[in-house]
């Protein structure tokens, strides 16, 4: 997610904004910027890179400002170049505008303005709203100015401004991404989150969704949108900076994983119209004939992404008439698969860096396949090699262990393999409206997934020191089973294994004792009994079960020796919600284990080496 940092006061706005951008570092971003009211001018220094960067670019430059704005850039829309960089103005630098989020409704406002005279600089949707508020302002009312404005805009904001002849106020305003405001001595902050003010204050007011405030050096005043004023009480935050980062959880991966609902709903947010039934995926628009006319279709990655991919395989195969294939991306590239113009290969990748999936890309270029990657970092070097990315919105992953971008992957793949299945005329708009009404459903059911995070801390407590774990699953949950082992293993150093249940006679069997827990996913499907009898293998030879299912029966309750129930769903969903309890039972172990959950030993965020 971006960063924004706003001030009002009486210290030198620049070095002051300098060191609140540092303190954004920590949310992941690839650019920096500042503006800074200085006498009748608004000053404006940004660029692609670090804050480092930007700081050495100021080095020399000395300004008298008092009130300025200062933004850490996560790119969703126009890659990471200096130009797409906040703070963002109107042509005639009168206004100037910090904006963390998405504006979904922003490309008619660009024509209308374009069309009325208003040059554009950048390629990004927060550029509109510098040019809105400056049509809007007369030079005397900037909160007026702002309050018409955001009533218009659909999406995601938390949006700091400024306006050049007003050298005593910033407007704030937030629907949808985080805003909290600093109470200082003759001084008032704004800023994404509460660790980029600790140092400068501790009286904090937080913003709700459909607020304004109005910040001059002694005062904050809140309205709602329609310009109701709000009193609020400030509160007094005493958490130290780097547990504040956290939002309070204990670990960045924690925090991750309860972020999961906003990652999926994010990531499907504005790609699909449930009344047309429609999925709405520009960025592929321009392929579309590629995708009627392919024969085959690979889909490619390592790790956790792979085991999305394998996920989603189940589900493509019941929808498209042609054959697809799941292959780890290091094996792929060697393999001398067949591609051709006719093939079409879909990559996955949380970094866009890993070092397997960049060569198996390159590869399938070079062979004449066309190839679409699904990203969660803009600009990264993956998307600039495929013919065209989707991207997922699942903000930056800081912990190493890959939670709320699976989440996100699995919800991307699901949008691209019903949009594969539209273009190629395999799906009715009614079909789609089934698929989609069960998609719009999982941030919810995830949430309330989340609510029974204690039962799983009893759990983690009864197994946290075992040495070895068995996962199972078949159909689309034997790549489940593989992400939760992969989980275990990479934070709480356990190993653990995955399997296809079907496997369990093939070999795993012998190692069952009552020392190694077997984890079983058990969804209502086509394998449920044979599922059931793969338990009962494992409990003739004292085998301990735990069952995660999405539908109790008697006979599991009888069979398992704990139960983890996920809601039902349709099998749209599925993956996702039994990725969940796997996630926190391997957080909770780990924790009690005492391992670096967030920097797990010999791991690295991104394998940019083969
Ligand atoms: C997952 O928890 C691991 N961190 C790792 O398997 C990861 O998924 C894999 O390295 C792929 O990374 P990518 O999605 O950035 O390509």
């Amino acid at each position: 997610m971006c960063g924004i940092v706003g001030y009002v006061g009486h210290r030198p706005a620049k070095d002051l904004l300098l060191e609140a951008l540092q303190r954004l570092e920590y949310r992941g971003y690839d650019s920096a910027g500042l503006a800074l009211l200085e006498s009748d001018a608004l000053y404006v220094e940004k660029r692609a890179g670090k804050v480092r960067d930007l700081a050495e670019r100021l080095r020399d430059k000395s300004f008298r400002a008092t009130v300025g704005l200062g933004h850490t850039r996560w790119a969703t829309h126009g890659p990471p170049t200096d130009i797409n960089a906040h703070p963002h103005s109107d042509e005639h630098r009168q206004i100037a505008v910090i904006h963390n989020g998405i504006i979904e409704n922003y490309l008619p406002f660009k024509e209308e303005l374009q069309r009325r005279g208003h040059q554009f600089a950048s390629q990004t949707d927060s550029e509109v709203i510098a040019h809105l508020i400056e049509e809007r302002y007369d030079g005397s009312n900037l909160f007026e100015a702002v309050r018409t404005v955001v009533q218009r805009l659909q999406g995601a904001y938390a949006i700091a401004v400024m306006a050049r002849d007003n050298p005593n106020e910033i407007v704030v305003a937030r629907q949808g991404s985080p805003l909290v405001v600093g109470l200082g001595q003759n001084e008032t902050f704004a800023a994404s989150d509460i660790p980029t003010l600790l140092s400068f204050t501790r009286q904090m007011l937080v913003l709700h969704d459909g607020e304004i405030a109005v910040l001059r050096r002694n005062s904050a005043e809140i309205y709602d949108f329609s310009g109701r004023k709000i009193e609020r009480a400030p509160q007094q935050v005493d958490w130290d900076v780097l547990t504040a980062q956290k939002q309070g959880y204990k670990h960045f991966m924690l925090k991750e994983i309860h972020e999961q609902p906003q990652a999926v709903a994010h990531t499907l947010q504005g790609r699909y119209d449930l009344e047309r039934g429609q999925i709405l995926l520009p960025e592929l628009e321009a392929f579309r004939s590629k995708i009627q006319n392919a024969k085959f279709i690979y889909l490619t990655a390592m790790g956790t992404a792979y085991y999305a991919a394998l996920a989603a395989k189940y589900l493509w195969r019941e929808l498209l008439d042609l054959p697809l294939t799941v292959e780890m991306a290091s094996e792929f590239r060697y393999s001398k698969p067949y591609l051709n113009q006719e093939t079409l290969v879909i990559a996955i990748s949380q970094s866009g860096e890993t070092a397997d999936t960049l060569g198996a890309v390159r590869m399938a270029r070079e062979r004449g396949a066309t190839v679409f990657s699904i990203v969660n970092v803009v600009g990264a070097t993956l998307t600039r090699e495929s013919d065209a990315t989707l991207y997922t919105h699942a903000g930056p992953e800081i912990g190493v262990a890959s939670t709320k971008a699976f989440l996100a992957q699995l919800a991307a793949l699901d949008l691209l393999g019903l949009y594969i299945a539209q273009v190629r005329g395999k799906l009715s708009p009614s079909q789609t409206q089934e698929a989609l009404s069960s998609l719009a459903q999982a941030p919810v059911l995830i949430e309330k997934l989340l609510q029974q995070e204690q039962q799983i801390v009893q759990l983690a407590q009864i197994f946290y020191q075992k040495e070895h774990f068995l996962f199972l699953g078949r159909d689309l949950l034997y790549p489940i089973a593989l992400e939760g082992a992969l989980k275990l293993k990479e934070i709480s150093y356990i190993h653990a294994e995955g399997y296809a249940a079907g496997e369990l006679k093939h070999g795993p069997i012998a190692l069952i004792d009552p020392d190694m827990p077997t984890i079983v996913l058990v969804t209502k499907n086509s394998v449920y009994e044979k599922v059931l009898s793969n338990i009962q293998e494992v409990r003739a030879r004292r085998g301990v079960v735990i069952a995660v299912t999405d539908d109790v029966q008697r006979e599991l309750e009888h069979l398992a020796d704990f139960i983890l129930e996920v809601p039902a769903a349709a099998r749209w969903v599925t993956p996702m919600l039994f990725a969940v309890p796997l996630q926190l039972f391997a957080y909770h172990v780990a924790d009690l284990r005492g391992t670096d959950i967030d920097q797990p030993r010999n791991l690295a965020k991104s394998v940019t080496v083969e």
